[in-house]
């Protein structure tokens, strides 16, 4: 496979938060980190980035927990990707992360995704909406409790009406994901909002001024995708069985970095092999291995 990089666009994921929902889990560890079923949660969403074709990633998380991201993922060169970080000083926000943000992002266009979101399922949503170059694009996901999102209304034509931050009376059963695509442009329009009444800049109010703007493009996820968010003790506990469930079926891993980062072309079959080597002791080395042997029967090595 050649590889596969789309260098006009960056990747952000948003680590930090307080994560009230998941205390006392996370009165001392940070949610990100915590396993879901065999890896640490900040592999999904990072390897979602990654399959997007994106390898040059900001790390946003909080004072405490930071240098323990970077131990766990270093400079990316292993894996072919480049990784920075930043610190966010106080959750204010998801919208917070293109200030933060702002030198890493520069003059490209940026791919935001949230450090407890996972997707599993094709991926040619994300690939379809990075080759958008202009405006910002969002994706509309169909779930049971709305109230708990933002949430998209649309007309029968599929023309968005109104976007809205955890409705008291949600207007669909549409939430947005926390995955969302912007141009360059979404710096100074996080740069522009205020706090809202809860004291954050809120994502909702940066898809509004693209809304307002008529740039704000909604994709809907089709059922076939799975999106989980890992916020409570039991979708934590539902995103670790459904991972479990699939691997232990297809005998593949899902959200494998170092797979994945092979798989597009980013890092050699001997570069894979040494990732294995050093965890061979255990499971995840042991499937590493696998892939770097499927590879060489393959290619007759
Ligand atoms: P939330 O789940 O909305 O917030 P939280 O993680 O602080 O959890 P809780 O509601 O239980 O207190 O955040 C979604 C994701 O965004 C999560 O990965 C944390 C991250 N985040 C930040 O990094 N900074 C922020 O200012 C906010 C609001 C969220």
């Amino acid at each position: 496979m050649n590889a596969q990089t789309d260098s006009s666009w960056k990747g952000i994921i948003l680590a930090g938060g307080a994560g009230t929902r998941l205390h006392p889990i996370t009165l001392v560890s940070s949610k990100q980190m915590l396993p879901v079923y065999d890896k640490p949660m900040i592999y999904y969403p990072l390897s979602t980035l990654m399959l997007g074709g994106i390898n040059d990633v900001l790390v946003i998380s909080t004072p405490k927990d930071l240098p323990r991201f970077e131990e766990l993922l270093g400079d990316g060169s292993s894996i072919g990707v480049k990784f920075s970080y930043a610190v966010q000083a106080e959750p204010r926000g998801i919208a917070e992360a293109f200030i933060v943000g702002r030198k890493f992002i520069g003059q490209s266009n940026v791919c935001l995704i949230l450090g407890d979101n996972m997707f599993y399922g094709k991926m040619d949503f994300l690939r379809n909406a990075l080759k958008r170059r202009a405006g910002a694009t969002v994706f509309g996901y169909p779930v049971q409790d709305p109230k708990r999102y933002g949430v998209v209304e649309f007309d029968s034509t599929g023309k968005v009406l109104s976007i809205e931050e955890k409705p008291a009376r949600p207007k669909s059963k549409f939430a947005i994901p926390g995955l969302y695509c912007y141009d360059n442009r979404v710096v100074e329009v996080a740069g522009s909002l205020e706090p809202s009444p809860r004291g954050e800049l809120e994502i909702t109010d940066v898809n509004k001024s693209y809304l307002k703007a008529g740039e704000l493009h909604v994709e809907l996820l089709g059922r076939g995708m799975a999106w989980l968010d890992t916020g409570t003790p039991r979708s934590l506990l539902e995103a670790g069985n459904f991972v479990a469930s699939i691997e232990n079926r297809q005998g593949l891993k899902i959200g494998c970095i170092e797979e994945i980062a092979f798989r597009m072309g980013w890092i050699s079959v001997t570069q894979l092999e040494h990732l294995a080597m050093a965890m061979k002791g255990n499971e995840y080395g042991m499937y590493l291995k696998s892939v770097v042997d499927e590879q060489g029967f393959m290619s007759g090595r």
